[in-house]
């Protein structure tokens, strides 16, 4: 990696301001995932090896710059203390009055975390005066807040001018795991593409194609590829103003060598609901009055023949209607098949890691991203601006 990281610097004793993601999800003031706590650990704990004074700054939810009680940061200090078996701090303010007096008190190996840097309509904005106030809690900033890496905000990007700016271990790791999948695959590389919406991934495919060798499509966005090919797909979800990029993206793999691989058979249902009457059709048949819900089990048997051949397998976004549970076979079975595959897998996306989580796969995957919106900006070949900020080596 290009960037500095906390091994390439001394933070012995000294006060740093680490920027986390611990945007959690939260259901009644409780917190129902805690993985990117967990994940943002070894730097947590090394520094505080190091006898660092930690002071961590986080966003949670997305209060639009007020204060929004029930998007306190107070549960996660908590949950904290709990994770590292002693009292984590907390700050009443991001960079504010409490801040300072809450770090200025801290002793060696203390760990702090401010309130959420979103109250404050500032840290959208990237306002220097609030990245100045962050800069002046502390002596170094390390940014291990990988799934809001694609934000240029105060806390993620404007802060990193003002002090010694590296990264964190989790970060590293997830620059690591993306930048080797997508610069520089092992082949054949597969990529899985689905979620709803093709405008959402148009982006992700076109960055792709000239590298990977299969591209399968899945998911809403499938039917709008299928339409794009010539088939009927009755009353599925499609996107009329996407058909013609959909069909560029279908020449352009033709020319790039990536072969692009569309559902054969669907579940097509009667309605969108969980309850709809539903049967598999193969895709010359879908009826004018059913909607493609999910993937068949013919196309099921094609992505695991891909899948098997595959060394980097990258897979963002569920492949059908996955909250509705008949119609959840195509994400979980392909949750099952990819762990098995000897390739190096990486996964991005809410929908995608829930599915690996509850097919209970997770653990032989090779690398999940805390990422959701960071790791498909990744894929897509953008900079991330809280990455492009730091310092290089
Ligand atoms: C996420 O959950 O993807 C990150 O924490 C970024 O959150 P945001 O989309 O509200 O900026």
């Amino acid at each position: 990696m290009n960037k500095k990281t906390l091994r390439d610097i001394d933070v012995a004793g000294k006060k740093v301001l680490v920027r986390v993601d611990f945007n959690v999800p939260m259901k009644d003031g409780k917190i129902n995932d805690d993985t990117r706590m967990v994940k943002a650990l070894p730097t947590i704990k090394y520094l505080q090896e190091q006898k660092a004074k930690t002071i961590l700054v986080t966003h949670l939810g997305r209060p639009k710059g007020k204060v929004v009680p029930e998007m306190s940061v107070k549960p996660i200090v908590e949950h904290l203390s709990e994770l590292l078996g002693e009292e984590v701090l907390y700050a009443r303010d991001c960079g504010g009055e409490d801040s300072r007096q809450v770090a200025e008190e801290m002793k060696e190996g203390q760990v702090l975390l401010l309130e959420n840097a979103r109250f404050y309509a500032e840290e959208e904005k990237n306002d220097p005066k609030m990245a100045e106030a962050l800069a002046r809690l502390a002596d170094l900033y390390v940014n291990d807040a990988f799934g809001t890496a694609h934000r240029a905000h105060a806390s993620t990007e404007g802060v990193a001018h003002h002090l010694p700016a590296v990264a964190g271990f989790l970060m590293e790791k997830e620059i690591e795991a993306l930048s080797s999948a997508v610069g520089n695959p092992q082949k054949p590389f597969a990529a899985i593409l689905g979620g709803a919406k093709v405008s959402d991934k148009i982006s992700v495919m076109q960055n792709l194609l000239g590298k990977v060798d299969y591209l399968l499509v899945g998911g809403g966005m499938a039917n709008t590829f299928l339409k794009a090919a010539g088939y009927e797909t009755g009353k599925s979800l499609i996107e009329p103003e996407k058909l013609e990029v959909a069909q560029e993206i279908l020449a352009e793999a033709k020319t790039s060598g990536a072969e692009v691989i569309l559902p054969v058979d669907v579940v097509a249902a009667d309605k969108f609901a969980e309850d709809a009457s539903s049967q598999v059709v193969d895709v010359n048949n879908i009826p004018a009055q059913a909607m493609a819900l999910d993937l068949g089990p013919a196309t099921l048997k094609v992505f695991a023949e891909v899948i098997n051949k595959a060394k980097t397998i990258v897979w963002n976004g569920p492949l059908g209607v996955y909250e509705f549970p008949k119609f959840a076979a195509g994400t979980n079975e392909t949750a099952r098949i990819v762990a098995e595959a000897e390739a190096k897998t990486i996964i991005g996306g809410g929908d995608v890691v829930a599915a690996v989580e509850k097919a209970g796969v997770a653990e032989k995957i090779y690398h999940i991203s805390t990422g959701g919106g960071a790791s498909l900006e990744f894929l897509e070949g953008k900079s991330l601006p809280g990455i492009v900020a730091l310092q290089d080596r």
